[in-house]
Formats: structure tokens, sequence, C-alpha cells
């Protein structure tokens, strides 16, 4: 019988593999900088989601990227902001949506493995 101690260790093990499984694999997380923290967006406005391209693999798994918009509890999959664009560009624009006020966004970046930007907040609906 396996002590609670251990179970618990067991879990942070494993959590911690996890977590550190994407380096060892030729998996590209992108960081986003552009979304930043505190940034206001205007629905209907354009701007330049921008993330580091610094480090990337020679061999990408999946160079296709798309951006997605979460609100704090889930990632909108329906209504992608930009998708089929290279995600070693750095950069790709998007229209800001009309969404609610009142909440705290983040975009998610996908090619490889999805990667959220620092909360921001929408001037929307
Ligand atoms: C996005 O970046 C490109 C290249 O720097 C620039 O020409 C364009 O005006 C930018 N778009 C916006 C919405 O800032
Ligand atoms: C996030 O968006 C979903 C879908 O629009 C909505 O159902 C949910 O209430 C939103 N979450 C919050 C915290 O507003
Ligand atoms: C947005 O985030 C801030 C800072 O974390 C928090 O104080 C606030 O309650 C959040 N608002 C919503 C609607 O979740």
């Amino acid at each position: 019988m396996i002590s609670f101690t251990t179970f618990i260790f067991t879990l942070l093990a494993l959590f911690s593999l996890s977590l550190s499984a994407p380096m060892r694999r030729d998996v590209f997380v992108p960081p986003i900088i552009y979304p930043k923290s505190g940034v206001v967006w205007i629905a209907g406005q354009h701007h330049n989601v921008t993330w580091e391209t610094d480090g990337a693999p020679v061999s990408i798994t999946n160079g296709i990227g798309r951006v997605y918009l979460a609100n704090n509890t889930i990632i909108d999959l329906d209504h992608p902001l930009a998708i089929g664009f290279d995600i070693l560009d750095g950069r790709v624009s998007v229209q800001v949506p009309s969404v609610p006020t009142g909440q705290n966004y983040s975009l998610v970046l996908f090619g490889d493995s999805g990667n959220y930007s620092p909360q921001f907040t929408i001037i929307g609906l």
C-alpha cells in the first residue's frame, strides 16, 4: 500500500514530466509578444499579433499557424481570428471581434502547440 505522500510525489513527478516533455521534442511553442498584458483593443480594429521566432527548431512538426480568442474559460475554436499563416512569420494581422466588454481575453497561437498571450481587454458589444 503506497502512502499518501508517495502518491502526491508521483503526481508531481508526472506533472513536471508533462511540463518538460515539449522541450525534448521538436515542438515550437513561440511566446506571444503582442498583445501584452493590459492592452485595450476595440472591436473592428486591426492589430498585428506578434510572437518570438528565435529558437525555432529546424524541422517544425506543424508550421501552419492559427490564432484564436479565449476568455478566461474557453477558447473560441469556432471563430479563428487568423488561419493558414506561416508560424515563422512572427506576425499576423487580426481584426478585433465584437465580443462582450468586461472580460479578460487572451489569444491562443497554435502551430505545434497552443500558447497563450497575457490577458488583455476588448471594448466590444
Ligand atoms: C502590421 O505590420 C505591418 C508590417 O510591419 C505593417 O505594414 C502594418 O501596417 C501593421 N498593421 C497594423 C494593423 O498595425
Ligand atoms: C466565455 O465565452 C463563452 C462562449 O462565448 C461563454 O459561454 C462564457 O460565459 C464566457 N466566460 C466568461 C467567464 O464570461
Ligand atoms: C480580470 O483579471 C483581473 C486581474 O487578474 C481580475 O481582478 C478580474 O476579476 C478579472 N475579470 C474577470 C471578468 O474575470
